[in-house]
């Protein structure tokens, strides 16, 4: 396990080394700031390099009070066969979590898409009686993870199960064999398996012209599960947002604030609490000049971020990693100049940025709310 002490001691082992000397502190942390308003602050890890980059955890300990597996909870990470769980790789991300006084959130229990499906999922024969081994396949998965790291207090139950382009429910081999009703019966068996843990459905919908019938679709599944009884406690909005022309990874096209806050707003209308699970700006379409991209970057997540604290029912902020070079954004399609994106709180060189000033001014400014219990 790796504790504060071992991760700093690492840290100090590497500038012995030779490497430059520390980044000057952030005070307060943005962990300390978003507590200060009732909420969470956190950030995917992933195991591999970032995980083993002491740099890169000192800053994870200083500024969160949270962190997401990355992908170790992913049924294709955890599941190489339908019998199997591999914990090793989502254990030493809940070991440094606990080691390291934070709460672990969960992502995903299904994110139901096929691309994201294990091949052998995708595949699978589920016989004669193809409900009921669907069912049972899946309850026995929820039911492990729940049972294996019960710290975790929020989870995205359902991940993305809505196609972005038709605003219409997806299609897996899990819902081709047990119904649409996948979805209801996945909140009812967290919410068996994790009695005190908030559920959420978590989708990238963002506020882009090209986002609406995403959006829509959404807004629908969201009533279709109120309707239903299904336990669902938050939405999860993903935050991968964009700036410039074309350039989301998730869409493209002007920015539709009055359209978003009617979103928003049915959402929380249907009782619905709000997570910013993902939070990250990919840059692909700013010049390249360093200063004025970052500063694009940095008023595009403020502009985001002062709209969703406006809501007191937002109780999580998650940056998807926090430093540029470890960013998921740096394997999607690149910029057409090559180089390296700039969509995270800290740079290459483990300096703050100016979205890091960003996200917080804007939790300085967020009014307080009631935290989750
Ligand atoms: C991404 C990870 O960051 C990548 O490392 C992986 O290759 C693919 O998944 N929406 C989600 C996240 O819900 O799980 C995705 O994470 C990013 C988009």
């Amino acid at each position: 396990m790796l504790t504060r002490r071992a991760c700093l001691s690492l840290t100090a082992a590497g500038f012995a080394a030779g490497f430059a000397s520390p980044a000057p502190a952030q005070e307060p942390s943005l962990s300390a700031l978003a507590k200060a308003k009732g909420l969470n602050f956190g950030t995917a890890l992933g195991t591999g390099k970032p995980f083993e980059d002491a740099r890169y955890r000192e800053i994870i300990i200083r500024e969160c009070g949270m962190i997401v597996p990355e992908n170790e909870l992913k049924w294709y990470v955890l599941r190489p066969d339908d019998k199997t769980f591999a914990f090793g790789r989502a254990d030493a991300l809940a070991a440094f979590a606990r080691g390291n006084g934070m709460i672990l959130r969960g992502h995903t229990l299904l994110w139901h898409h096929p691309r994201w499906f294990p091949a052998w999922l995708n595949d699978y024969d589920f016989g004669s009686r193809p409900a009921a081994k669907a069912e049972a396949m899946l309850s026995q998965h929820i039911r492990h993870l729940c049972a294996r790291y019960p710290q975790i207090q929020s989870w995205d139950v359902v991940n993305e199960t809505i196609n972005d382009k038709t605003g219409e429910l997806r299609e897996t081999s899990l819902s081709k064999a047990m119904g649409q009703g996948v979805l209801e019966t996945s909140f009812h068996l967290a919410r068996e398996a994790a009695p005190n843990a908030k559920l959420a459905y978590n989708d990238y919908m963002g506020w882009n012209a090209s986002d609406a019938k995403h959006r829509d679709g959404v807004l629908r599944l969201l009533e279709r599960l109120k309707k239903n009884g299904a336990p669902v406690d938050v939405l999860g909005i993903q935050s991968h947002l964009g700036v410039g022309q074309g350039d989301q990874v998730t869409g493209s096209g002007a920015r539709q604030e009055r359209e978003w806050r009617r979103f928003i707003d049915e959402a929380v209308g249907m009782g619905y609490d709000l997570s910013l699970t993902e939070l990250d700006i990919n840059d692909k379409a700013l010049p390249a000049d360093l200063p004025s991209r970052d500063r694009a970057v940095a008023d595009e997540a403020k502009a985001f971020l002062d709209l969703m604290l406006s809501y007191p029912q937002t109780k999580e902020v998650l940056a998807w990693g926090m430093t540029d070079q470890y960013s998921w954004l740096q394997g999607t399609t690149p910029r057409p100049d090559n180089l390296p994106k700039r969509p995270s709180p800290y740079g290459a060189d483990y300096q703050a940025k100016p979205l890091r000033e960003a996200i917080a001014a804007a939790l300085r400014a967020a009014p307080e709310r009631t935290p989750w219990g």
